[in-house]
């Protein structure tokens, strides 16, 4: 008998999580995970390592980063009761649907968006209603309320602004879902620094029902070191605390966290580079007859070609241009996705997507 039959089902049918890459080099274009394409300084990288060097490597971090958790307090502006860290928000997304999903539990995603709350709904045996966005990809914000009203979900997942599709629901609609259905709404803002619309945060005051998720990984150039953090209301941070793991958040990225949370002239200066750039690969990927691009509130973009996505995809990778094929997500037939990097970049992506144009 095999092992296979000890393993939810659930599982059996989902795949592991991989991204068609390559190796980094210094040579590699590397525009496919929506990352910041600037590192931290040199000085100081250097700084905090030789912090860490003096500090015991053998004990614990706390259970939950306390230190973190009062920065983030200060720098956000809410009680630190109302603050989960953890490794990348992506954990969040894990702990927050923990506490929420069970068997046959409804949870409402549109669609297209990012990957993984499907996977963890499937993980968790909840029931999925899926909402398709309008036809220009923006949030079908009456067919969310009217399957909402029909099905009555726990919870609702909002990436806003989305991945991949750059659009974003505006705080009003967001509030719209509020006073029309009773489900906890979680809405993962991961992008929300480079968004021209506001953010839901204003609503945390008014509803225990809004989960808010943020991340270092992109405006804070922090992806490789793992830092995300949940705001709600205290009352239901004290129960998405109880399945979360602990100790995830490792003493060097926490260290590294609040530091740059003292850097915000550094950080808006990046933000406003990557939206300029972001701008400037719209408007020169606009200008390709042949290219249809998207508006996006977001660091990156997705354009639609008249066929042959992947095709394109691949040459470009020939070329050593790393962007990310979407083409299979639903709605995005034909469609790729490219973040905005550095000017050099950029021009780089432009120059090999003409040449094989
Ligand atoms: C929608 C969305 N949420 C969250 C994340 C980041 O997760 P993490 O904080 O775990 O790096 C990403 C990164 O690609 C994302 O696209």
């Amino acid at each position: 008998m095999s092992f296979l039959k000890h393993i939810k089902p659930s599982v059996q049918h989902l795949e592991a999580y991989s991204v068609k890459s390559k190796p980094l080099s210094p040579d590699l274009i590397k525009l496919n995970q929506n990352e910041n394409p600037f590192d931290l300084p040199n000085e100081l990288k250097r700084e905090l390592l030789d912090e860490f060097y003096a500090q015991p490597w053998n004990r614990y971090p706390d259970v939950f980063p306390t230190q973190l958790i009062e920065a983030l307090s200060h720098y956000v502006g809410v009680p630190q009761e109302s603050i989960i860290a953890a490794n990348g928000s992506n954990e969040l997304m894990y702990t927050a649907l923990m506490a929420i999903v069970g068997s046959g539990t409804k949870v409402l995603i549109p669609s297209p968006t990012f990957f993984l709350y499907e996977k963890i709904v499937r993980v968790l045996e909840g029931s999925l209603i899926s909402v398709s966005a309008n036809e220009d990809l923006s949030f079908n914000v009456d067919s969310i309320i009217a399957s909402a009203k029909k099905e009555h979900p726990s919870l609702i997942i909002l990436n806003s602004p989305n991945s991949p599709t750059g659009q974003m629901m505006s705080v009003g609609d967001v509030e719209r879902i509020f006073t029309e259905t009773d489900a906890i709404v979680l809405v993962d803002e991961a992008y929300i620094e480079f968004a021209e619309m506001p953010s839901v945060f204003p609503l945390l005051q008014r509803y225990d029902r809004l989960i808010i998720l943020r991340t270092f990984s992109k405006a804070f150039s922090l992806a490789g070191l793992r830092i995300g953090y949940l705001l709600a209301q205290p009352a239901l941070c004290s129960e998405l605390l109880k399945p979360k793991i602990p100790f995830t958040v490792n003493n060097f990225s926490t260290a590294v966290a609040i530091k740059l949370m003292q850097q915000q002239q550094l950080i808006n200066e990046r933000i406003a580079y990557i939206k300029k750039q972001k701008m400037f690969l719209y408007e020169n990927l606009g200008q390709i007859d042949t290219i249809k691009v998207f508006p996006s509130q977001t660091n990156f973009l997705i354009f639609t070609v008249k066929n042959g996505a992947t095709a394109l995809f691949e040459n470009l990778l020939s070329e050593n241009v790393l962007i990310r094929d979407v083409s299979s997500y639903p709605m995005l037939n034909n469609t790729l996705r490219v973040n905005a990097g550095t000017e050099t970049e950029n021009k780089a992506f432009l120059t090999a997507l003409k040449k094989y144009l």
